[in-house]
């Protein structure tokens, strides 16, 4: 017999003689002659409620079943006379797959999300993060939707790289050397001894890699993990995160917004439409703002500012930040919530960075003070997006490397897409679990990845 998942049974339309569902038993509540049991397969928010009569031949057993087991049950589903469910499950056999033989730890109805993340094991097992992981597979299947049905191709970048893209230098390092006994030359590492000849690392970002297909097969994009040692512990930063990041030939700064914001506001009406059950437990017990948060989104045009522009309602708002800011100054999260959440009340695009904070391959600017970049901020979550108009002159490229003191022979295949055909091309990154936190309303990144990898934090 075919196992039925429980999003489909509850879902009938007709009541059904004979079922087969397995799952974790939630609950069990005994009366005189038959037990209540709530059974959840993670199919769905909701759990089946079972009737296990006494005449059921191991029914002695299935009075111990407690939290957290697993038992796989045939029976008839029938309408419920109770008031809480349509349908329920009239067992005619219960066999017992997997017993809670300790006491399971999740037994409360409600723990912090703090101590869940000690049970980062379990916690997808609860309502909460089984609704999180359900709407995290539902987002990357959105994701490949919307970039197929625009005509571009799934690209995959390497993982393990030889160049640091952003090169802000917060490298994981690769290296098959045995760590006590590291060969040296000259008094520092030799790494033409090491695995792949160079040094090599995890890569921070697809997106140097994406643009030599961009300049191939026009639009791509690349979606999968990327790593940043960055020790900054906030509730926004991990070191693994997974980054979408589309590349697109003969598009300028302009046209790589309106992707951006097409983007963002078709993941959020796709989330709204398919993830309801889920997204109505967020609406209700996480973030009572979500919904028109998400509404407020999708309606009318993202703001677009120039950052000299953003830089000047900052300072003339009279609010007080704990950053000052200026020309050449990076926008902190509290400038950021500032503008989307106070100012503009809006997903804002920031544009035009100036270059001495910028990464080598932003297209410089006419004025030769600020870059053809830019940042999609949105309320509660801050940098959403960051992207830019690639520098596709070589010569300006070139220089631009030379002032940031890049090994230029470490990227001689980027400069070379430049000498053959090179064209206008833009691109962005999307961090996939930012935009998690912003359609759930969870606020802290270590709940809306599996495993979360934090400083000082790989337990599982
Ligand atoms: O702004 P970033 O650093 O841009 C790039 O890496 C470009 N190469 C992307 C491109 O143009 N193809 O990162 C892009 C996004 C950020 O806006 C942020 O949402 C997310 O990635 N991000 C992080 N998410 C979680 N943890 C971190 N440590 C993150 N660092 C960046
Ligand atoms: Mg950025």
């Amino acid at each position: 017999m075919i196992r039925s998942k429980i999003n489909e049974l509850l879902s009938l339309e007709s009541s059904l003689d004979k079922a087969l569902v397995k799952g974790w038993v939630r609950t069990r509540r005994d009366s005189k002659s038959f037990s209540f049991i709530e059974l959840n397969d993670g199919s769905c928010l909701k759990n089946l409620q079972i009737i296990a009569a006494d005449t059921i031949e191991n029914y002695e057993q299935i009075k111990t079943l407690s939290t957290g087991s697993s038992i796989s049950v045939i029976g008839r589903m029938l309408e419920s006379p109770g008031k809480s469910q349509k349908w329920e499950l009239h067992a005619t056999s219960i066999d017992i797959i997997g017993l809670a033989t300790e006491i399971y730890p999740l037994q409360k109805k409600r723990h912090t999300d703090e101590f869940l993340r000690t049970m980062a094991h379990l916690r997808p097992r609860t309502n909460k993060y089984g609704a999180t992981f359900r709407i995290r597979s539902e987002l990357s299947f959105a994701i490949h939707q919307f970039f197929r049905e625009k005509g571009f191709r799934y690209v995959h970048t390497p993982i393990i790289t030889g160049s640091d893209c952003e090169g802000a230098g917060e490298l994981f390092h690769v290296t098959a050397f045995d760590l006590g006994d590291i060969p040296k030359n000259a008094g520092s590492i030799d790494f033409s001894m090491d695995f792949f000849g160079k040094e090599a690392n995890l890569t921070v970002s697809g997106q140097l890699s994406a643009e030599m297909f961009a300049l191939a097969l026009g639009d791509v994009y690349t979606f999968g993990p990327t790593f940043r040692a960055e020790n900054s512990n906030t509730r926004r930063h991990a070191a693994e995160f997974w980054m979408v990041e589309p590349e697109m030939a003969f598009c300028d700064l302009d046209e790589n917004m309106n992707l951006a914001e097409d983007f963002i506001k078709s993941l959020t009406s796709h989330i709204l439409n398919q993830c309801s059950e889920d997204m109505e437990l967020f609406a209700q017990f996480v973030d009572k703002g979500l919904m028109s948060r998400l509404e407020n989104t999708l309606s009318g045009e993202f703001i677009r500012i120039s950052y000299e522009d953003a830089v000047a309602i900052i300072n003339q708002s009279g609010h007080e930040f704990e950053y000052e800011l200026s020309f050449g100054k990076a926008l902190q999260a509290e400038h950021e919530r500032f503008l989307t959440e106070k100012h503009f009340d809006k997903p804002v695009i920031v544009y035009n960075y100036p270059k001495e904070i910028s990464p080598f391959y932003m297209r410089l600017n006419d004025n030769d003070r600020t870059v053809a970049g830019m940042d999609v901020l949105l309320p509660t979550i801050g940098e959403i997006i960051g992207g830019s108009q690639r520098e596709e002159r070589m010569d300006i490229l070139i220089s631009r490397m030379e002032e940031l003191g890049l090994n230029k022979q470490d990227y001689w295949w980027y400069i070379d897409s430049r000498r053959f055909g090179s064209v206008p091309h833009s691109g962005f990154g999307l961090g996939f679990e930012r935009m998690m936190m912003f359609l759930t309303g969870i606020s802290n990144i270590r709940d809306v990845i599996p495993f979360p990898r934090t400083p000082k934090s790989i337990d599982f």
